[in-house]
């Protein structure tokens, strides 16, 4: 599957035949992947389905204009990203304007100078390109530093109280046993002080007590477990590449999202089954395959409760479950890291696009359609691993990533 930009996707949208041609042909032999729309009302269907990395639009079109055509493609959080190219006849300053007011990055003007086009399209796919990038760093590293941050602020508090509670138990330990010897040495107190002993139920504090200090101990000690597995999720104060353990990354990531598996009004638990073979430290950059495990556990999840509202009937026998399993290549050159569910599952035609950037089925809002991507690119591009995914819909879908063990 070709996941990078080669296959720059152009729409050109333009009801004079000749042009749409030629224009077609010049971009097709350019090695652009080229569709056509003959009208504004079939480009703004055409965007449902694929959403192409720039549009060519012309000005005067019969039925909605270019003008309208763009207004509502920038209206629409699906498509008001897309970078639109107006064509206009040379000497309409006024329509030139008009389009860079609505949104369009440029236009070109009729007839068509084949040289002038390529390089504005080609600066605008570049642009459009570096934009893509940075909104991807920018997904990775907040919450990265939102976590690590987090971690950073709960640290100190749960220091001072886990810090305190041994010292605060040895002094009421000290306490107790004055009082003790006060009650053995003091045959007959004063009614103050028995009346006293019997309002607070003394002896019913001196059993429970004990159990109060066990009972704080135990919560202190999972929150610092919490506290350290989002430091290990986040790796924020770790230089980028090091030898990891992918497993303690996968459980950091788990701790963090332990809420979404429990379960809810409308679900039962998800089941997380872990099946892991002994790993070596792997060299990568965990606070980026953190986010890997991240993004495909989500989705899992996702898929989880997408399948069971379809099942809405038979919710007790469906039991969302989530497999992990690891273990090493044949060769024994790279960790295998296997994360399935069995949630709704995808289509063929879901599944070759699964990597694309933007490429989402979630609502508007609800998915960014960039989480395999940025998978992608960390796994593939950056790790020089492999990612692939097989699905059977309605039944589930298994994700299974190689990582090399020496970078
Ligand atoms: N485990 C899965 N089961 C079924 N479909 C999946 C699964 N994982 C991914 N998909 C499909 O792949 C699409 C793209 O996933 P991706 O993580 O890139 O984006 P997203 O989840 O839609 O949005 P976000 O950017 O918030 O992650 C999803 O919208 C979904 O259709
Ligand atoms: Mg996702």
């Amino acid at each position: 599957m070709n996941l990078n930009w080669q296959q720059d996707a152009i729409l050109i949208v333009d009801d004079t035949p000749t042009n749409l041609k030629l224009l077609f042909e010049m971009l097709n032999n350019s090695g652009f992947k080229v569709s056509i729309a003959k009208n504004g009302e079939s480009a703004l269907e055409k965007v449902h389905d694929i959403i192409p990395n720039l549009i060519l639009l012309d000005v005067m079109m019969p039925g909605i204009d270019g003008f309208e055509t763009c207004r509502r493609l920038k209206a629409n959080p699906k498509t008001k990203d897309i970078p639109v190219i107006f064509m206009t006849a040379l000497a309409d300053t006024v329509d030139k304007v008009k389009g860079l007011q609505l949104g369009a990055v440029d236009y070109i003007t009729k007839p068509i100078e084949y040289e002038e086009v390529l390089a504005r399209i080609n600066v605008h796919l570049e642009l459009r390109k570096t934009q893509l990038k940075l909104i991807q760093k920018e997904k990775m590293s907040s919450l990265g530093v939102l976590v690590a941050g987090i971690a950073h602020e709960i640290n100190n508090p749960v220091n001072f109280i886990s810090g305190n509670l041994s010292h605060a138990q040895r002094y009421i330990d000290d306490l107790f046993k004055l009082l003790n010897l006060y009650e053995i040495n003091t045959s007959h107190p004063i009614p103050e002080i028995q009346d006293l002993h019997q309002e607070i139920e003394l002896d019913f504090i001196k059993q429970d007590l004990p159990q109060v200090f066990a009972s704080m101990l135990v919560g202190t000690s999972r929150v610092k477990k919490i506290v350290q597995a989002l430091r290990v999720f986040s790796r924020l104060d770790e230089s980028e590449i090091k030898s990891v353990d992918l497993h303690e990354g996968i459980d950091s990531t788990l701790m963090i999202l332990n809420n979404r598996f429990k379960a809810k009004s409308e679900r039962s638990e998800i089941e997380v089954i872990k099946n892991y073979t002994q790993l070596p430290l792997v060299e990568c950059n965990a606070g980026e395959i953190n986010q890997v495990f991240m993004n495909i556990l989500v989705n899992a999840i996702d898929a989880i409760e997408e399948s069971l509202m379809t099942k809405k009937d038979s919710l007790t026998e469906n039991k969302g479950a989530i497999q992990i399993y690891t273990a090493l290549t044949h060769n024994q050159k790279s960790a295998i890291i296997k994360i399935s569910d069995n949630g709704i599952g995808m289509s063929q035609d879901v599944q070759i696009r699964i990597f694309d950037q933007f490429f989402t089925t979630k609502p508007v809002g609800q998915g960014t359609g960039l989480g395999l991507a940025i998978a992608h690119q960390v796994i593939v591009e950056k790790h020089r691993g492999t990612l692939e995914v097989t699905s059977v819909p309605k039944q589930g879908s298994e994700f299974i990533m190689t990582i090399p063990v020496n970078g």
